[in-house]
């Protein structure tokens, strides 16, 4: 697998549109609750949004996004929520994903997908066969996943493959390839919707030097504008990587 350019041994390029953008879509039962819906109906309406999300993206030239819809913690929520998400997701994909493979779209499932269970795991690798050469916009989508689990796989399967490691010496070259995004540009713009201000486990590696942007929007209510938004947010921020101001403004920097 390449290996994509690191913020933290190099400093990576930057533009006035991010080419990575990585969301926490929250607050979809929020959303439900201020209308006296089922949880459920927000989480029908957040799908909604990620539609309009990521034709607003490809219009404006993103070229990675990528969406949590589902945290290794959400178990932990009731078993009726929880089974209707995973019902919402395989429905999502069906209907989907024909009209993201004709807009040149690649799509990717990130996360431990063993505990999804036969069907999903099929939709995944149709949806990830019949789009894996497309190269508008790569939407990858976490589900079942955690930035720890993902940082531990990453160490194992490493050890696995170069048992020689095992008594130390690893260094971040080797571990990155071994990570889920390994092959993809770490995010230059966080989003969380919903009001929280955490990371919930999300891309605890990548987001080493994102920056980050918060809003009270609901997920649902996340709109062309709404990215708009961020994005004008994100134009304003000086991105150091750990340099002074000064260096930032050097023509060569
Ligand atoms: C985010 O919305 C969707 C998932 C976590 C699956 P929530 O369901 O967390 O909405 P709130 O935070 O309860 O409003
Ligand atoms: C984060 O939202 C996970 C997703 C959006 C998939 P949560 O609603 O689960 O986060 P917490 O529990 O408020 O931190
Ligand atoms: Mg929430």
């Amino acid at each position: 697998m390449a290996r994509s350019r690191s913020s933290t041994e190099d400093i990576p390029q930057t533009g006035k549109i991010p080419r990575h953008i990585a969301l926490i879509m929250d607050g979809n039962g929020r959303w439900a609750r201020k209308r006296l819906l089922p949880r459920i109906a927000g989480h029908r309406r957040g799908s909604e949004a990620v539609r309009t999300l990521v034709e607003s993206a490809t219009r404006l030239g993103v070229e990675y996004v990528t969406l949590f819809a589902f945290s290794s913690e959400n178990w932990r929520r009731p078993a009726d929520e929880v089974s209707m998400l995973m019902q919402l997701f395989i429905s999502n994909l069906e209907n989907e994903i024909s009209r993201l493979h004709r807009a040149n779209i690649r799509v990717r499932i990130i996360g431990d997908l063993t505990r999804l269970g036969p069907r999903l795991a099929t939709l995944i690798a149709e949806a990830h066969a019949l789009t894996c050469n497309n190269s508008r916009l790569t939407l990858t989508v976490a589900v079942n996943y955690g930035g720890r689990w993902d940082i531990l796989q990453a160490m194992n399967a490493l050890l696995r493959t170069h048992p020689d490691k095992a008594g130390g010496d690893v260094t971040e070259a080797d571990l990155t390839p071994f990570l889920s995004m390994g092959d993809t540009p770490e995010p230059d713009l966080f989003i969380r919707t919903g009001g929280e201000q955490r990371i919930s486990n999300f891309l605890l590696w990548q987001l080493a030097y994102t920056e980050l942007y918060f809003t009270e929007t609901l997920w649902p209510d996340f709109d062309a504008e709404s990215l708009n938004e961020a994005i004008r947010s994100y134009q304003q921020r000086e991105r150091r990587f750990g340099r002074t101001s000064e260096q930032c403004c050097a023509p060569d920097s």
